[in-house]
């Protein structure tokens, strides 16, 4: 029999798989994950380390992993490898008899936390009062539940990296003015590229609650939440400089989180999906400085021997919250399953995943 224990239950992992060699972690992890068989499905993110993504039924970018979390309707569970909001927006896609389970808790993400419900729902308000009916929410998918059923109740919806631009498109084509949470230099990126100049696009603060606006403030377009991506952030114009001196004959790709002088000082940008095709797809013994997760340039150097590939930032670390999901937690998530326990559920309630639907359903469809 199931002992269910919900997500405010929060369990963490007993010291013994802490203790286990990862020989041992790896025999036992394939074990149980053929015995369990098609009751489990693993997603990992890109950004999780080769010790879980080699134990993944699917990879993919945060756009492809909601497709096929929506898709995949066998599994009696997901075992959702990546982060928090991750995971949420598995639980508000999968069907009522699917359970999705996060191997560690603590895996969050420092820029989905930076917009909280009451925090939006104060600048919505505000912001009424400035612009009128006129603006149309977006979020990013890196935000809460909580944030994606706001979006959902005032007719907007939610973007990838992936789809950032077609969904741009799209509000602009159903309202005069665009709010988008909580990555200002995603908003900023991608309304950039589709011509709205910068002196259009306003920054909201929510700390101090204020409008961050030089000019007239009638002719702002975009108004960007003032969120950033704590690993993105870390690519510097003087880390494109230093490699633009060190190897003049390399190209430049970074994430559209990165800052906008770093995007545009850089040869190419995109999505985590758009960095890994072009690596992928590019001649032996082309030269690549990436601007992305440290666990993802890894891999791809690994994947990519005849050519040559280095971080931007020769400093770079890993995403701390991503890399809280390692194998100790996978295994201990399925020895759990297995036993009948259920650990670090995720369970978005009803009310705030019927929103939430909206925003994400409007964007899978565009
Ligand atoms: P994508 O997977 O949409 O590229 O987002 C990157 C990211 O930061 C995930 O947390
Ligand atoms: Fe969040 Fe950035 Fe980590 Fe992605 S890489 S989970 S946006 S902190």
């Amino acid at each position: 029999m199931l002992s269910f224990l919900n997500e405010t239950n929060t369990h963490m992992i007993p010291a013994q798989y802490k203790e286990m060699g990862q020989e041992e972690l790896v025999r036992r992890a394939s074990s149980l994950k053929e015995k369990l068989g098609e009751r489990i499905f693993i997603l990992g993110h890109h950004y999780q380390k080769d010790e879980v993504i080699q134990f993944a039924d699917a990879t993919g970018d945060s756009l492809q992993l909601a497709q096929v979390a929506a898709k995949q309707k066998d599994a009696e569970f997901i075992v959702f490898c990546g982060v928090h909001f991750m995971a949420e927006t598995a639980d508000i896609l999968a069907g009522p008899h699917q359970k999705v389970i996060l191997p560690d808790m603590r895996a969050g993400c420092s820029m989905a936390d930076m917009a909280n419900l009451n925090q939006t729902e104060q600048a919505w308000e505000k912001l009424e009062k400035i612009f009128g009916h006129t603006m149309l929410p977006l979020t990013y998918v890196n935000s809460t539940a909580e944030i994606k059923a706001f979006v959902g109740r005032h007719g907007g919806a939610t973007v990838t990296s992936s789809n950032a631009k077609k969904m741009v498109e799209w509000a602009f084509s159903k309202k005069e003015r665009l709010f988008f949470l909580p990555d200002q230099h995603l908003g900023r990126n991608t309304a950039y590229e589709l011509g709205i100049p910068l002196d259009q696009m306003a920054v909201w603060d929510p700390i101090n609650e204020q409008i961050e606006f030089g000019g007239n403030i009638q002719n702002v377009k975009v108004i960007l939440w003032k969120g950033h991506c704590s690993v993105h952030e870390n690519f510097t114009v003087s880390n494109v400089c230093n490699v633009r001196e060190q190897y003049p004959d390399m190209n430049i790709i970074v994430h559209p989180e990165c800052r906008r002088e770093v995007v545009a000082l850089s040869d190419y940008a995109g999505s985590t999906k758009y960095i890994i095709d072009m690596v992928t797809e590019a001649p032996p013994g082309s030269k690549w400085a990436i601007g992305t997760e440290m666990n993802l340039v890894k891999r791809l150097i690994k994947q990519h021997p005849d050519k040559e590939i280095i971080s931007l930032n020769p400093y770079m670390c890993p995403c701390l919250t991503m890399n809280r999901i390692d194998l100790p937690h996978l295994l201990w998530a399925l020895e759990s399953l297995d036993k009948g326990e259920i650990h670090n559920e995720i369970t978005v309630p009803k009310h705030v995943a019927d929103d939430a639907t909206l925003a994400l359903q409007r964007m899978l469809l565009v």
